[in-house]
């Protein structure tokens, strides 16, 4: 199989490189002046936001610990299946710990609300959320971002840890892709 150039398959672009890291760059500012006492833990979920939070803890100032946790509410295609499963979880004591959830994107906002409950039930002393995206159309469950990045429309989109079907998480920047790529996929 012979593919093509990531760029080529792009239809259009959401938010550039250069906006994402200014945007990283002034959210991570904040974070660095609200921490500065927290001794904060920042978690990620595997693996959409692993670009995100590798961008975010860089652009801080301040030294945070880090852990990643691997939770199930996609399949491989467009929709959610609306069910959390932990796949992978987290290898410290989350107990009177200021945590710092670092995502991709809020999209239905089941995963968040789901993972924010979770991180309170095992006895952290403060939860909040740092989102690079957030499509608000379509939103289902209240989770409350602290640090929001950009919105977006209801589209699905790829680049910056975000796949379709696994694939287009290493571009640097969010796009949508060209239609012909789905259709690629029914063929
Ligand atoms: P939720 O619907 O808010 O629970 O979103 C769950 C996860 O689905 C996100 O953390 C992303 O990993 C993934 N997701 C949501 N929207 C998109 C998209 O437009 N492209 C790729 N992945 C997405
Ligand atoms: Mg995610």
């Amino acid at each position: 199989m012979r593919i093509a150039d990531i760029q080529d398959d792009i239809d259009h672009e959401l938010v550039s490189k250069e906006q994402i890291e200014a945007k990283i760059k002034d959210i991570a500012a904040r974070v660095s002046d609200d921490y500065r006492d927290k001794d904060p833990l920042v978690i990620a979920v595997l693996k959409g936001a692993v670009n995100t939070v590798v961008a975010f803890t860089q652009a801080l100032s301040i030294p945070v610990q880090m852990d990643f946790m691997s939770l199930s509410s996609y399949g491989s295609g467009t929709e959610s299946s609306g069910t959390i499963t932990v796949r992978q979880d987290l290898s410290t004591d989350v107990r009177g710990r200021h945590i710092l959830i670092a995502e991709d994107i809020v999209d239905s906002g089941r995963t968040l609300a789901w993972l924010v409950e979770e991180l309170k039930r095992r006895g952290a002393a403060s939860v909040e959320i740092f989102a690079l995206l957030e499509k608000p159309a379509r939103r289902e469950v209240e989770v409350d971002v602290k640090y929001k990045g950009f919105e977006i429309p209801d589209e699905f989109v790829v680049g910056f840890g975000l796949d379709y079907d696994e694939r287009y998480r290493n571009l640097d920047s969010i796009a949508v892709l060209k239609p012909s790529v789905y259709q690629g996929d029914e063929a």
